[in-house]
Parts: C-alpha cells; sequence; structure tokens
C-alpha cells in the first residue's frame, strides 16, 4: 500500500517532525514519527481525523494516555490500530497545551532588566506554570540563581546562556499576575496535570521531574486564569486590572503557532502594543514574519525568535535550554517602549 497523494503532505509533517523537531531530543517519537511517515494505512488513519487534530505530538501523547510508552513502532502500531477509537476520541477531546515553565529562564534575563515591579499577563498561558519565574530557580552557563530559602521545593532550569546576554543577579519582582488561555488547566486537578505530564516527551525524565515541581508551586498559587481567545475582550479588560504602579509586561510563547490568520495576529500586536507597557513575543520565527524578523539567520533550526517591543533581541531554545542575544537586551526594551510606560 502506497501513501495515497492527498495525504503525502500528511506523511510529510510526519518526516519533518521526525527530522527537524524529535532529532536529538526524543529517540523514541523519532522512530515513531519517521515509520509512520512511511506507513500508509496509518497516514491514512489521522488523515481521517480534522486537520488541526493531526498533529504528532498529539497523536503520540493521547497514544500514551490510553496505553502507556510503546517500546518501538511495532507495538505502536498494533496498538494504535487496535485501539484507534479510543486514542482518536482522546486526540478530539484534548490538546497540546504542552506547559513548559523551563522558558521562564530564557525570559528571566528580559524581565529582570525592566523597571520593577512587574505585573505579569500571559497570553495563551495554559496551567500558568509561566508565570511564576520569580519562583523557579535557575542554572546559567556563568551563574546560578535560586528563590529564598524556605520556598517550596522548585525545579531548577539549566540553560546556556551566550556571554552577550545580560545574566541577573536576582529574581524579578512580581506583585501581580495573570493568564488568559482559551481553555485554561488547573495545575491542581490531577487528570488535567497527568495530562501535562504526558506532553512531555517520553525520553525526557529531568524534564518530566521538574514539569512536577513546578505544578506543584502553582497548584498552591492559584493564579488567575481567564478563559478567553487572544482576540477577545478579554485580554484588555484582564490589561485593565494591573496595578499602575507596576510594569505591564505582556509575553506569550508557543502560542501564535495556534492562530492561523496573519491578519489576526497583526491585530494581537496592535492590541498588545497599546495596552502593555512592556511586550514579550517568544515563538516561531515563521509566525512573526510578517514584522520581517526573519532577516535574521537563526543559529539552528527550531529556534524561537525573543522580540521586546517588536524588537528582535535574542534566539532561544523553544524549551528554554538556551538563549543567545541578537540585540543588546537592555537598549531593546528601553529604545521601544509599549503604550502604558
Ligand atoms: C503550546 S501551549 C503553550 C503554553 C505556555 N505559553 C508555555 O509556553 O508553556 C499553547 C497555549 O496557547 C493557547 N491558545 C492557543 N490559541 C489561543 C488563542 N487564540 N487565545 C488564547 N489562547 C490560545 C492554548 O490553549 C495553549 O494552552
Amino acid at each position: 500500500m502506497t501513501i495515497d497523494p492527498d495525504q503525502s503532505e500528511l506523511a510529510s509533517r510526519y518526516r519533518r517532525f521526525a527530522f527537524q523537531e524529535a532529532s536529538g531530543r526524543s529517540p523514541l517519537y523519532e522512530h515513531l514519527a519517521a515509520k509512520a511517515a512511511e506507513d500508509a494505512a496509518i497516514i491514512a488513519l489521522i488523515a481521517d481525523l480534522p486537520q488541526p487534530k493531526q498533529q504528532p505530538n498529539l497523536l503520540f501523547a493521547a497514544y500514551r494516555h490510553i496505553l502507556g510508552v510503546p517500546s518501538d513502532y511495532s507495538e505502536f502500531r498494533r496498538g494504535l490500530t487496535d485501539r484507534f477509537d479510543a486514542v482518536r476520541s482522546i486526540m478530539l477531546e484534548r490538546s497540546t497545551q504542552t506547559n513548559e515553565p523551563g522558558r521562564c529562564a530564557v525570559l528571566l534575563p528580559v524581565l529582570a532588566s525592566l523597571p520593577q515591579p512587574l505585573a505579569l499577563l500571559e497570553v495563551g498561558a495554559s496551567a500558568g506554570l509561566c508565570l511564576f519565574p520569580d519562583r523557579y530557580g535557575y542554572d546559567y552557563s556563568s551563574k546560578s540563581l535560586r528563590p529564598p530559602k524556605g520556598a517550596k521545593p522548585y525545579p531548577v532550569f539549566p540553560c546556556r546562556a551566550a556571554a552577550s546576554v545580560p545574566v541577573p543577579d536576582t529574581l524579578p519582582q512580581i506583585v501581580w499576575r495573570a493568564g488568559l488561555d482559551l481553555n485554561p488547566l488547573d495545575a491542581g486537578d490531577p487528570d488535567a496535570a497527568a495530562w501535562l505530564e504526558t506532553l512531555v516527551w517520553p525520553d525526557q525524565e529531568e524534564r518530566r521531574n521538574r514539569l512536577r515541581l513546578a505544578l506543584g508551586i502553582v497548584a498552591e498559587e492559584q493564579p488567575t486564569l481567564v478563559q478567553g481567545d487572544l482576540l477577545g475582550p478579554e485580554f484588555e479588560a484582564l490589561c485593565r486590572q494591573a496595578p499602575q504602579d507596576a510594569t505591564l509586561v505582556v509575553f506569550h510563547t508557543a502560542v501564535l503557532a495556534y492562530v492561523p490568520s496573519t491578519a489576526d495576529r497583526m491585530t494581537f500586536a496592535d492590541r498588545v502594543s497599546a495596552s502593555s507597557d512592556v511586550w514579550i513575543c517568544n515563538e516561531d520565527p515563521s509566525v512573526m514574519s510578517q514584522f520581517s524578523f526573519t532577516a535574521v539567520e537563526a543559529p539552528s533550526q527550531g529556534a524561537f525568535l525573543m522580540s521586546v517591543n517588536g524588537q528582535p533581541t535574542a534566539w532561544t531554545d523553544p524549551h528554554g535550554a538556551w538563549i543567545e542575544a541578537i540585540a543588546d537586551v537592555e537598549t531593546s526594551v528601553l529604545s521601544s517602549a509599549g503604550g502604558r510606560l
């Protein structure tokens, strides 16, 4: 059986996932996606799902949710074929809301360089784990930072920071925080927490342990997480709630890829600029091509581009494992203040 020509783009998507996203990060996911990309019967099963639900990440997480971690492709193929209805219903019901608190390590140099204290508003917050950069520890190449003694057990995020990145000596002072999401998750809900853990790739045990510690902190803190679309009225309403005497930082990481329309992303950018003091956008550079950000060469495939108030400022690892400055972080921030400063 050969791949149906109508499904060849889907097969390519699984191949790209194997060799561009999973390669070097998860040998198991690389193996599963590479094999699935050549398997006409499996591609036909996936093609039957609505297009936004055909993601490799979602398929593998839904499979693991029902059947656990497969040891190889033959086990995966057998399980998926036998239990496709159950896997399919998880895929339809849930989405890839992967919440990666390690991204705080690349946000921190910008956050710490701003006038303190800060009010943080995260758009596309999932369970809100990135709203607590002041509650985690960090091991950068040149120095380490830890929360004050007596803090609840916290994860420590390793991050290779290039010499050009101003790694702070202290954690930022955050006096207000809130998140907005289409489907906010409650870190204290065991089912939501289990799904977030399943979204971490199987070969990444340390990442999963750090996620668990972050979930413990956020479950206790119960941040304000509002349900709404980033283009809906909830966004401006939340901005208005932030205290006037704090620097209002609106940020988002790994969210705009879920907003397919360029016009919608532009409208969102205009609204953030008008309503915040500082806008941090940490996303795949392709979603920002309308701002001409792609002129800067990415240091590696899949790198995120962090821009501050519309200025390309750093290349970052999508999970926060490294950061390389493009422009001077402090200059970027100060030369391009947003609507409230
Ligand atoms: C991949 S997760 C990233 C979560 C978090 N920002 C992080 O970096 O860990 C993307 C999140 O964006 C949310 N999202 C996608 N489109 C959205 C929209 N139009 N408005 C609000 N939230 C959205 C999803 O529900 C999901 O929780």
